[in-house]
């Protein structure tokens, strides 16, 4: 009896609350264990469960806070690293039934759960004529990629998702649930635009609407030989984005074996006012494409046809920098040796690899700056910039631990490329970053020190530092 009792998934029985869990062995344990977007984020919890209210996960929270194991948290379950949304030997909180998307009309306010996926979000949306800032691929998850930000097709006109959060209700430690705005918790309200799991669980968000309208956007692909036009095709987007708010664009140089032999350049267009052949395209539609998809469609279309392969081994690494030729061009060479080493090391049939760059421009801050500000520390950074992401998958664990060596390597050699070069830029994207990073402490001592009173004054009992131990952790960042 003792020894059941001091099983965390007793307390949630004790508690009235056994129809919520998912039990191992059971076929709903393992279809959310298979619903993970990277392989290696599944761990096989004791049992996950799965809260349908708000007021059910106030209870859960109340009864695993008195259990002695380790508690995961999971919305959409996308982030990529083992350890941010799943739990060795613990329970597992899945948000994935908490997904109601709903639209007020008289506040014109959108209230996203955060189990939802901003597929079905947008599709939701567009039924009633409006739209939000949310992410770019339809399979990401609200949860994780509004309190880590979030970078938007909108961002140019409107700043990051979490920007556009007016409210927050949130589960504190002590299952208490309260709004976070403007108004009322002010300083959680702030902290939550970008810090993460440290404060509470966020049940639904809030958001700015605007009327949803078609799009003109897609991919196009082009051969290797036009990385250089390219790169100088989207330092000039980054650094007139905020003539065209309306207009996105991202390049991404990828080896992916099934679809090319060769290294690539995905380019991804898109005016989110739906303006054909839109001007700020034009050097870009000069350089030849081999593939070009660029059409009028719904945004819920783009982002489901933007969709990445999942249920591999993945690894990712994230920097920022100075929006200069010189990084783009640095990084695709950086990627293409990165290939080469790989294909000596790995089947090249077992794996892919992708370096992407997307703009950072001061006009996006502005825009986080005028709706209350967040704690990113992007208004410190006078100059536009860029965000890079290396990513690569694999098929087995033992080429993952390759994988993470020659990445984690390659990132390290950028970074010092970049800091001779004076093209440096801290912030590392929290939603992007390898377990091995500090994207918390890229934000600045500032708001380090800002997150860290904000947790203490609402999560006394550090119920989100040492019991729901997914995720990045404000008290593991030194000081
Ligand atoms: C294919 C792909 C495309 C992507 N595209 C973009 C993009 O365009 N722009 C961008 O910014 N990012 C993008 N990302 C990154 C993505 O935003 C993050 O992985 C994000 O965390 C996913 O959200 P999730 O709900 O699935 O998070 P999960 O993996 O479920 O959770 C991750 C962490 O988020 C926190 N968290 C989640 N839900 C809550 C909650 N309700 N309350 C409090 N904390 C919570 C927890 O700390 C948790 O540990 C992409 C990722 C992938 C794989
Ligand atoms: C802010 O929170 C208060 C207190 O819960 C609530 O009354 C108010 O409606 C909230 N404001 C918004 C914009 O949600
Ligand atoms: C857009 O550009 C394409 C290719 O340059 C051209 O064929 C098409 O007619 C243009 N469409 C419009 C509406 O301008
Ligand atoms: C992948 O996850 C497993 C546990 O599920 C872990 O043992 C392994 O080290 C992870 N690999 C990497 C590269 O993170
Ligand atoms: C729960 O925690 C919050 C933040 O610390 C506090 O304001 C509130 O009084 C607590 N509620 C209870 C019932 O202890």
């Amino acid at each position: 009896m003792m020894i059941l009792s001091s099983h965390p998934s007793a307390w949630v029985l004790a508690a009235g609350l056994q129809e919520l869990i998912l039990l191992a062995g059971s076929d709903a344990y393992a279809a959310r264990e298979a619903s993970y977007w990277a392989e290696n984020a599944s761990l096989s919890p004791y049992c996950i469960v799965q809260p349908r209210t708000t007021n059910e996960v106030a209870l859960v929270v109340k009864a695993l806070s008195e259990t002695d194991g380790p508690i995961g948290l999971r919305s959409g379950g996308v982030t990529q690293w083992a350890g941010s949304n799943d739990v060795k030997n613990g329970v597992t909180i899945d948000l994935g039934k908490l997904r109601d998307v709903t639209y007020n009309a008289q506040s014109k306010l959108a209230s996203l759960q955060p189990g939802a996926r901003w597929d079905e979000v947008y599709g939701e949306l567009q039924n009633q004529g409006v739209c939000v800032t949310g992410g770019r691929i339809g399979n990401v998850g609200v949860g994780g990629f509004l309190t880590g930000c979030g970078n938007s097709f909108h961002s140019a006109q409107n700043g990051f998702g979490c920007d556009n959060v007016v409210n927050f209700e949130v589960v504190l430690g002590n299952a208490t649930i309260v709004n976070a705005n403007s108004t009322s918790h002010p300083d959680l309200w702030t902290a939550l635009k970008g810090g993460s799991g440290n404060f509470g669980i966020v049940t639904r968000f809030d958001m700015f609407t605007f009327p949803a309208t078609e799009i003109w956007g897609g991919n196009r692909i082009s051969v290797r030989s036009e990385g250089e036009k390219l790169a100088q095709a989207l330092v000039d987007f980054t650094n007139n984005n905020n003539k065209n708010p309306e207009d996105a664009f991202v390049i991404d140089h990828i080896f992916d074996p099934s679809s090319s032999p060769d290294v690539i350049v995905l380019q991804v267009i898109v005016d989110t006012h739906g303006v054909i052949n839109a001007s700020a395209f034009d050097d870009v539609r000069k350089i030849p494409a081999v593939v070009d998809d660029v059409q009028k469609r719904t945004l819920q279309d783009l982002a489901d046809n933007e969709r990445v392969p999942s249920r591999q081994q993945q690894v990712w690494f994230s920097l920022s920098f100075k929006n200069d030729i010189r990084v783009i061009n640095k990084g695709a060479e950086l990627h293409d040796q990165l290939v080469e080493e790989l294909k000596a090391l790995i089947p090249s049939s077992n794996f892919a690899t992708e370096c992407l760059f997307q703009p950072l421009p001061t006009i996006f801050t502005e825009h986080s700056i005028e709706k209350g500000g967040n704690v990113m520390g992007l208004d410190k950074v006078k100059e536009n910039a860029l965000i890079w992401l290396i990513a690569g998958a694999s098929g087995t664990p033992e080429e993952s631990a390759i994988m993470r060596e020659k990445l984690s390597a390659l990132t390290a050699s950028f970074e010092q490329y970049a800091a001779s070069e004076g093209l440096g830029n801290d912030l590392e994207w929290l939603n992007y970053a390898d377990q091995t990073q500090n994207p918390l402490k890229s934000y600045g001592k500032e708001n380090v020190d800002f997150i860290r009173k904000v947790a203490e004054k609402y999560d006394p009992a550090g119920v989100f530092q040492k019991k729901v131990v997914t995720g990045w952790k404000i008290s593991k960042v030194s000081q």
